[in-house]
């Protein structure tokens, strides 16, 4: 009797250290990149475990199988990483009544839409004033819950990929303690216009915010209405004119790219050249674009794996 107790004390004494053991090396786990996270942005954890970037995918609100498939590749590839959290933008399609059910089922499964219901779901409202609506929304949001936003808001196509490990590591860990910055492709006012003045404006297809802009571009729009504008053009405008300093960080064309859909297979990427650019493009890339048929997205997304772009050039 006194011996079987001994043994179940001893038992639960080895079980224990280990479990001690266990949870002292995953803290002081050197290379750990959301600890070093947590520690420099020790408050952003402090009630809830959210994750320091919010990831919003624009998305029409009948269009479900893409965002079926963009749960099923990048998200899950890259989720358990923990950096991130991922919502999909919709807004109130003109027969919203029949889609309603499915949208309510759908949100019942992922919980991760956000409906924009002031406003229509149409082209055009995509392209223009679709994504400052819903930083808008945000914003009253947050103002309404209090609590800590998170670090970083980006904002992508649902005809993008992304390698939201890499873009992590190389792109927000660096910046952890930068405000007013946007990394984005770059974009030129004059460019786009034909006007004389002249200033950086993000690309559209993916772009990330530190919170700080989020709530500045939410002010200048509610200032300054603009409507009709591309949405990459509005963003810049309205920070130009609004006097609004900020930094803008390059996401350069072997990073983010479009593809050529009808030219690419998916087929033999290094050694043998894509279809998609240069090669040496293609295995920097973290954010393809322009993938308008299923397939295509598809093929894209089976070149990358958690650590990304498959074969990258020095290993092939
Ligand atoms: C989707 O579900 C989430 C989580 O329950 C909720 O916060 C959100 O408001 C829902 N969205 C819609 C459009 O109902
Ligand atoms: C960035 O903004 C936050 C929130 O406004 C502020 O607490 C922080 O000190 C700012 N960081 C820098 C480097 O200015
Ligand atoms: C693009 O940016 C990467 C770093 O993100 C850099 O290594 C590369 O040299 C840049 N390429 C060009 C063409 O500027």
């Amino acid at each position: 009797m006194v011996q079987a107790l001994n043994r179940k004390y001893i038992l639960y004494f080895v079980l224990g250290t280990a479990i001690a053991l266990f949870l002292i090396l995953a803290f002081i786990h050197p290379g750990h990149p959301s600890l070093q996270f947590q520690d420099k942005f020790p408050s952003l954890f402090k009630e809830t475990a959210k994750a320091p970037w919010l990831i919003a995918t624009m998305s029409a609100a009948w269009s479900q199988q893409r965002r079926n498939i963009i749960r099923a590749t990048w998200q899950h590839t890259y989720r358990s990483s923990g950096h991130f959290d991922t919502v999909f933008v919709i807004a109130k399609a003109k027969d919203h009544d029949l889609w309603e059910p499915l949208i309510r089922q759908e949100n019942a499964t992922w919980g991760d839409l956000v409906l924009l219901d002031h406003i229509e779901e149409d082209r055009d409202i995509a392209n223009t004033i679709k994504p400052i609506e819903f930083y808008k929304h945000l914003v009253h949001k947050h103002e309404a819950e209090g609590g800590e936003p998170w670090k970083f808001v980006s904002k992508v196509d649902d005809d993008s990929y992304l390698d939201a490990t890499t873009f992590y590591n190389e792109f927000l860990l660096p910046r952890v303690d930068c405000n007013d910055t946007i990394i984005a492709r770059y974009l030129s006012w004059a460019a786009m216009t034909g006007d004389k003045v002249d200033y950086p404006c993000p690309g559209g297809q993916f772009y990330t915010m530190s919170w700080d802009i989020v709530e500045t571009l939410a002010r200048l729009h509610t200032e300054n209405p603009i409507q009709g504008l591309m949405e990459d053009g509005m963003l810049g405008k309205l920070l130009y004119e609004g006097k609004h300093p900020w930094e803008l960080v390059r996401l350069n064309d072997s990073r983010a790219f479009d593809i050529n859909e009808d030219t690419f297979h998916g087929q033999g990427m290094p050694p043998e050249k894509p279809d998609l650019g240069p090669v040496e493009a293609m295995t920097m890339a973290v954010n393809p674009h322009k993938m308008k048929k299923d397939e295509s997205y598809l093929k894209v997304a089976a070149l990358f794996d958690e650590h990304g772009f498959k074969n990258k050039i020095s290993s092939g």
